[in-house]
């Protein structure tokens, strides 16, 4: 019986000869698969005597060994053939200029918003939103500026032509201040958040954009009062300005939804910039010669009629807001001088004034790194 024997020679042979790993994978199918050659070989092992079976078995399972050992070195052989293929096809130039830094910039806004997050939130404050596309209650009723409350007219609100659910009508927020109400009532009380977003007013000049970004405080808790207003701006304010000898002059003033209102000034100095001009640096007492105040923002206490129109009761709960624009901010942090600038999206206003993505600003690396 030489049929062992041809096959081996015939199945050695061609799988030597195989040129590529499918066809490699073919043969293997042709022998060794289900359907082969050699499996079917090793079937008739069963229909055998058992004399038959003692010499014809050691054949085919030898046959069977050989094939195999001989697909595996093929198979050695092709993939180390095609390795050297690919490593001589391959080339890295190592001389290659190194790629572009990442492109765009974090704006000054969205910094100095981290920034106010970052400070406040050591000081136990959350950050709270709520719509820019706001319902007249919330944004005036609400904060004690019924219908007819001249206040309303002082802020020059985009109305919409809708009606709102409230009865009133439907507006772009003139101010951070409904955020107060939406959050004492979704949340109750005691309260420690800090709303900083976009607010809308019909006005425009170097100082003045019809869109424009604040922050509001809220602390609502059980005695509360002008001193934890006064320590917490002034803790903020030396945060922000990394400085310690940051001033505050608190003016009486006011607003609907506060009672005391306050106005909070911060002291300046007037220094000699590089190009010889005096520019005014925060710091120190504006009573000073040389020195004076800068109004900086808006707050008091809070309103007992807000308090009670948020839900809560005003003889049990008190507290402070404020509100601060956060554009000023920025613009009195990084030294920038027109406004409307920030909203142009000149790439390179925002390469110079943006920051680099990797500087999260905290503060133990300092919330004014920059990039
Ligand atoms: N909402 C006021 C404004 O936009 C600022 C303010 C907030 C004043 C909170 C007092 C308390 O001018």
């Amino acid at each position: 019986m030489g049929e062992v024997e041809t096959l081996e020679g015939v199945a050695v042979a061609r799988i030597d000869a195989a040129e590529d790993l499918a066809a490699l994978e073919a043969l293997r199918v042709e022998y060794l698969g289900k359907q082969g050659s050699i499996s079917g070989l090793l079937k008739t092992l069963g229909g055998m005597s058992p004399e038959e079976r003692q010499t014809e078995g050691p054949k085919i399972h030898a046959l069977r060994e050989v094939v195999q050992a001989a697909l595996a070195a093929r198979k050695d052989g092709l993939e180390g053939a095609a390795l050297e293929a690919r490593l001589a096809a391959e080339t890295l130039d190592l001389s290659l200029p190194a790629p572009d830094a990442p492109k765009g910039s974090v704006h000054p806004v969205s910094q100095v918003m981290d920034e106010l997050a970052e400070i406040f939130a050591d000081m136990g404050f959350a950050v709270a939103t709520g719509p820019e596309i706001e319902d007249d209650w919330y944004n005036f009723t609400a904060l004690n500026m019924p219908e007819s409350h001249p206040a309303r007219a002082m802020h020059d609100t985009f109305y919409f032509p809708d009606t709102a659910p409230q009865g009133g009508r439907m507006l772009l927020r003139t101010h951070t201040s409904p955020v107060q109400v939406r959050t004492m009532m979704a949340e109750g009380t005691p309260l420690r958040i800090i709303a900083p977003g976009r607010v809308y007013r019909s006005d425009s000049d170097a100082t003045h954009t019809p869109m424009f970004h604040q922050v509001e405080g809220l602390v609502i808790d059980k005695d509360i009062h002008l001193g934890h207003l006064k320590w917490t701006l002034e803790t903020f304010l030396k945060a922000f300005f990394e400085r310690d000898d940051i001033v505050l002059r608190l003016r009486p003033s006011y607003f609907p939804f506060t009672e005391p209102s306050v106005e909070v000034d911060v002291g300046f100095a007037i220094e000699n910039g590089p190009d010889g001009k005096g520019r005014r640096v925060l710091g120190g007492s504006g009573d000073e010669p040389g020195h004076g105040w800068m109004e900086l923002l808006g707050s008091g206490m809070v309103n007992r009629k807000v308090i009670e129109m948020s839900g809560l009761d005003p003889d049990q709960w008190q507290g402070f807001a404020f509100g601060v624009g956060v554009d000023r901010l920025a613009m009195l942090k990084y030294g920038m001088d027109d406004l409307r600038a920030f909203f142009d999206g000149d790439v390179r206003w925002l390469k110079h004034y943006g920051f680099s993505a990797f500087d999260q600003p905290t503060l133990s690396g300092g919330v004014g790194a920059r990039a």
